[in-house]
């Protein structure tokens, strides 16, 4: 939950660690530190807050060629200096960043550093003295950290320096991701291609149970049995593109705008569905029923699926991933276990994938991510293609990922129409019909997608939600799940209290909060149903609340009771899902920035939630 970086080479560390920082702070932004070596001398800079403030006037005066750096998003301990990283061995031979969770940090403790008089309250402090402890007896660096890798149970990615050597940077890493940046007589570590690729683009995967070391001109890999490895140097140009705010003040607003493209790229992938290694024919053939996994906005993009599968006679559930692994859980052959993550990255979701993993259950994932974690340790991966998500909340992820499942669901469907007709599958079955025609409805419907008529028409609502204190969400079915990602939209970056009911429900308890001070949003994108969420409208109006459709109703508009009318465009049914929350996420867009907060990094929040 943590990003780290570190730099060595012929330029001033320090503006190095700086980019790298910034663009890692999604990862967390409650504290940031670096460390460097200044003429061999080796000094700790840390302070609360965001990146920007670490690197004050006196930061930026430093000169130095190697240094390593960490933006933290506290878990083990509070937000303070003295648990902002880098942490430091008592006798300061051992400095180093780690993103991750030692688990078993209490024992290691009781066993080998009785006496030792810690400083902060992190694992990460433990870390560097056992670190210590063992190179004190050994005086021999990669040794050093075989036994400390062998000892550590739990996730982590370390960057580490000695004071004794000013020359290299040391790193190993397990189930948290790590990437060498390979440029011309320099190299970087990092937890993210991001760190550096504005100055290099091709990088080294550090896979698990790996360590090693970089400097200014080499690097030597090795894996757990300490065999030196070489590896493939990939390339990441194609990651670079769409990296910076550009005009746009927020990445929120940047990537909102950037929905079409995601919807638009996600399905020229699947044009050709076979071709995406993902798609065993065998695999699918054999499946009888579908379960769902994901956390936050990725759980209800779940949802939708569960509800495209449903539509094509799968028995679909959903779990949450943190619920997941204490449910009792049923397990049978014939079912696909997807998982659905932006960043790949997500704790809950992928120790419900190792769960799955041990139950020889086969397992399915969609992300945004290629390089992700969750890529490496699932059967399959169906890629989204939305462009990198910096903004904490996720917006263009989740129309990516509604599309993905769209997609998938018709695949089945088509698969099991040719399974009862008995026919064996051909080229021209797989590359023609429904699915192309399915591909080209979507890319169509992105391309008419306005976000600035949405803006136009969402606008005018930001102060009457911004002087709410509850604001509620309904709808039935599929708008349901949308009500339900709007209200987590809106509270993440605004802080206001919202909740999703579905919209029969309100009556059963919640409607003794209704009062002339409550302002409710209606989902109606199904026409069958919307007498039923207009009856709850009447019931909220009858009340005192203030009512706001979202639909693509126009007749609607004139509905005594509604308050504002959000228009959608009018789609076919299935396609709802994949645009119909787009006027929340830019509302909530609105009302944050108007509430003096930074959408991009929300308070208590993360982008990749690496912790359980
Ligand atoms: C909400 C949000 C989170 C994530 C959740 C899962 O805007 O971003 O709820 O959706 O933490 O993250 P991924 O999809 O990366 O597994």
């Amino acid at each position: 939950m943590c990003g780290i970086i570190g730099y060595i080479g012929e330029n001033n560390a320090i503006d190095f660690l700086h980019y790298g920082l910034k663009k890692l702070e999604y990862r967390g932004y409650d504290s940031a530190g670096v460390a460097y070596f200044n003429k061999n001398q080796l000094t700790v800079y840390k302070k609360v807050g965001q990146v920007d403030n670490l690197f004050d006037e006196k930061l930026l005066k430093v000169n130095s060629n190697i240094g390593i750096g960490h933006t933290r998003w506290a878990t083990n301990g509070k937000i303070s200096t003295e648990n902002s990283h880098p942490h430091q061995s008592f006798s300061k031979t051992i400095t180093l960043v780690h993103n991750g969770i030692i688990e078993n940090c209490t024992e290691l403790k009781n066993k080998y550093l009785k006496g030792i008089n810690l400083q902060s309250e992190t694992d990460t402090e433990v870390v560097a003295n056992l670190l210590e402890f063992f190179y004190l007896k050994n005086h021999h660096k990669l040794d050093s950290i075989k036994i400390l890798m062998s000892l550590l149970k739990g996730s982590y990615a370390l960057a580490i320096l000695f004071n004794d050597d000013c020359e290299n940077i040391y790193f190993l890493k397990n189930r948290s991701p790590l990437v060498i940046g390979c440029g011309n007589n320099c190299n970087f570590i990092s937890s993210d291609t991001l760190g550096f690729e504005k100055y290099t683009s091709k990088y080294i995967e550090i896979d698990d149970f790996e360590f090693g070391y970089i400097n200014k001109k080499n690097m030597e890999i090795f894996d757990k049995n300490s065999k030196k490895i070489t590896k493939n140097v990939k390339d990441c140009a194609n990651f670079q593109k769409i990296n910076n705010k550009m005009q746009f003040e927020h990445y929120m607003l940047k990537e909102i705008f950037e929905i079409p493209d995601a919807i638009k790229n996600t399905c020229e992938l699947y044009k050709n569905f076979e071709s995406i290694k993902i798609i065993n024919k065998n695999l699918f053939n054999k499946i009888k029923r579908i379960k769902l996994i994901a956390c936050g906005t990725s759980y209800h993009a779940s949802l939708i699926g569960e509800k495209y599968f449903r539509e094509i006679g799968f028995d679909a559930y959903t779990e949450i991933a943190s619920e997941f692994l204490y449910n009792k859980q049923i397990w049978q052959k014939d079912t696909l276990y997807i998982f659905i993550s932006q960043s790949g990255e997500t704790a809950d979701t992928l120790s419900c994938v190792e769960l799955c993993k041990k139950h020889n259950a086969k397992t399915l994932c969609i992300t945004n991510v290629p390089t992700s974690r969750i890529t490496k340790i699932c059967d399959y991966t169906l890629p989204i293609c939305c462009g990198p998500e910096i903004a904490v909340a996720s917006t263009k992820a989740f129309n990516g990922q509604v599309c993905s499942l769209l997609v998938l669901s018709k695949y089945l469907q088509f698969i099991k129409k040719i399974n009862i007709k008995k026919k064996k599958l051909n080229k021209k079955d797989t590359h023609s019909t429904s699915i192309n025609k399915l591909i080209s409805k979507i890319i169509k419907i992105s391309k008419s997608i306005n976000i600035n008529t949405f803006i136009r028409q969402v606008k005018p609502l930001t102060q009457m939600v911004k002087e709410s204190k509850n604001v509620f969400f309904v709808g039935k079915d599929y708008d349901y799940v949308l009500a339900l990602e709007s209200a987590l939209k809106l509270k993440e970056i605004s802080y206001i209290n919202s909740v999703a009911y579905p919209s029969g429900e309100l009556k059963h308890g919640t409607i003794s909060l209704v009062d002339n001070n409550t302002l409710t949003f209606a989902y109606i994108t199904e026409k069958k149903l919307s007498s039923k969420t207009l009856n709850v409208i009447n019931q909220i109006k009858s009340r005192g609340g203030k009512v706001v459709v979202i639909s693509p109703f126009i007749e609607l508009q004139k509905f005594e009771n509604i308050d504002y009318f959000i228009k959608l465009p009018e789609v076919n049914n299935y396609f709802y899902p994949i645009i119909s929350i787009i006027p929340m996420q830019i509302l909530s867009y609105y009302v944050s920035v108007s509430l003096g907060n930074n959408p991009d990094k929300p308070r208590n929040l993360a982008k990749s939630v690496t912790v359980e």
